[in-house]
């Protein structure tokens, strides 16, 4: 464990740039990994997250290499031909590495086990292995649907039609995956709409999609037994990423900070309506498109932020951003409400206990409810900060230590937290960003 004090830093200004985004580089990989032929990723993240999908890639039998420039090549071998893997396919801290490729290999003829780390291995499985039995594949999971999992795929599937139960892009994705090598057309039926860069790179990759709706509720249907087309993919800068540094600028004064190429699809452009709803002063400038997706430049200025009852209906759109939504909320002035949020209990950590437990240690007002927290703000006072001797826990959690830093910048006496090393699990050059802005 690597323990790191975060200390004031003064105004955060110049020019930065994030790196790739997570969601769109795990599947960037994957596509690449099934089609006929060579693709070419460019703007890869190259967090762990990320390799523990390369890894696994390779173990179904793609051939992923990176050349000194950073882009990624990809050999893929076609849907339908993943070969069965030599060992356990090590996930690491990664959920959407797991979940996806769970999809992806339900509907082969071969097993794998996954496993992961302490906090993966924690986390639900059920709601992947549900729908993907339903199409025939076979499980054996730990006690309460956990890692490790031995899933045996199903060769030929059965297509279905599935209802997520819960808002998830990690669910809709392992089922659309499944349907890539199921005969017949696999439907998800989505009442919340979730992240869509599944639908918008399969589609790019030749996929036969069709995207409908059914009494107010999202309807995506896949053609199985899909011939995938390589193509050359590059991946926009991560809204997620970029959210540490919008608050951050938006609550140390005198910061006023350019970030470049953020992604901004609706699906998860959630914390910049809210950020703005608080006063914060976020301006998009160069819209454009990159990869298939929307990006701008944003150039985030410090404002005073005030307290807003957060809408339930956003949180899809912001899912991994609450962390440090709270964080802003603790320096605003007045109180935040949010409620709806219990998918944050099943994140890397539960993130509810996890932020309320930090927050309260650096000196934040915060009530804990069942489905959300209840943040009083210092109206743009520091917080007092950690104590001596004193550390957050932040339970292998990348967004917890992240978040807490940016925490530490508006703070009296820093925050001290217990490990950043989960931190490279999804943006490597966080330290040195924050670094640099902060010494422009
Ligand atoms: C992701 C979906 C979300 C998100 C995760 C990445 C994805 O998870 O929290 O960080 O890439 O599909 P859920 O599907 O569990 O909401």
């Amino acid at each position: 464990m690597t323990s790191h004090r975060f200390a004031p830093l003064g105004p955060l200004r110049g020019t930065i740039r994030v790196p790739g985004d997570k969601s769109i580089s795990h599947r960037a990989l994957m596509f690449a990994g099934l089609a006929v032929g060579r693709s070419r990723i460019t703007g890869l993240l190259e967090g762990e997250d990320v390799l523990a999908t390369a890894a696994a890639m390779r173990s179904l039998g793609a051939v992923i290499a990176r050349e000194d420039d950073g882009t990624w090549v990809v050999d893929g071998v076609g849907v339908g031909s993943l070969l069965e893997p030599g060992a356990a396919l090590d996930m690491g801290n990664s959920g959407t590495s797991t979940r996806l490729l769970m999809g992806l290999v339900a509907s082969h003829d071969l097993t794998a086990t996954f496993v992961g780390d302490a906090s993966l291995s924690r986390r639900p499985m059920q709601r992947v292995i549900d729908p993907l039995q339903l199409m025939g594949a076979s499980f054996h999971a730990s006690a309460g649907g956990t890692l490790p999992v031995m899933v045996r795929g199903a060769a030929p599937a059965v297509p279905i039609t599935y209802r997520l139960p819960v808002a998830s892009a990690q669910v809709k994705s392992a089922v659309l995956l499944a349907g890539l090598n199921t005969p017949g057309i696999t439907r998800v039926i989505e009442p919340v709409p979730t992240r869509d860069h599944t639908e918008r790179m399969l589609a790019g990759f030749g996929a036969r999609l069709e995207l409908g709706e059914e009494d107010g509720a999202r309807v995506i249907a896949v053609h199985g037994e899909a011939d995938l087309q390589p193509m050359d993919v590059v991946v926009p800068g991560d809204p997620s990423s970029a959210a540490f540094f919008m608050v951050a600028a938006s609550i140390v004064p005198g910061s006023d900070l350019v970030i470049e190429n953020v992604g901004l699809n609706p699906t998860r452009s959630g914390l910049v309506s809210v950020l703005r709803a608080m006063g914060a002063d976020i301006v998009e400038h160069s819209p454009r498109e990159v990869g298939g997706e929307p990006v701008a430049d944003l150039r985030v200025r410090h404002a005073p932020l005030s307290g807003i009852d957060v809408d339930p209906a956003i949180a899809p759109a912001m899912i991994d951003e609450f962390p440090v939504l709270f964080v802003a909320a603790a320096l605003a002035q007045g109180t935040t409400r949010t409620r709806g949020l219990e998918e944050l209990r099943v994140k890397e950590s539960d993130r509810l206990s996890t932020m309320a437990a930090a927050l309260g240690l650096a000196g934040a007002r915060v009530e804990e409810k069942a489905d959300g927290l209840v943040i009083h703000g210092t109206g743009g006072e520091p917080l007092p900060g950690t104590s001596e001797g004193a550390h957050v826990a932040t339970r292998l959690d990348h967004r917890i230590a992240m978040s807490m830093a940016v925490a530490g910048l508006m703070s009296r006496s820093g925050v001290r937290v217990d490990d950043t090393a989960p931190i490279n699990t999804s943006f490597p050059t966080f330290m040195g960003l924050l670094a640099k802005a902060a010494a422009a």
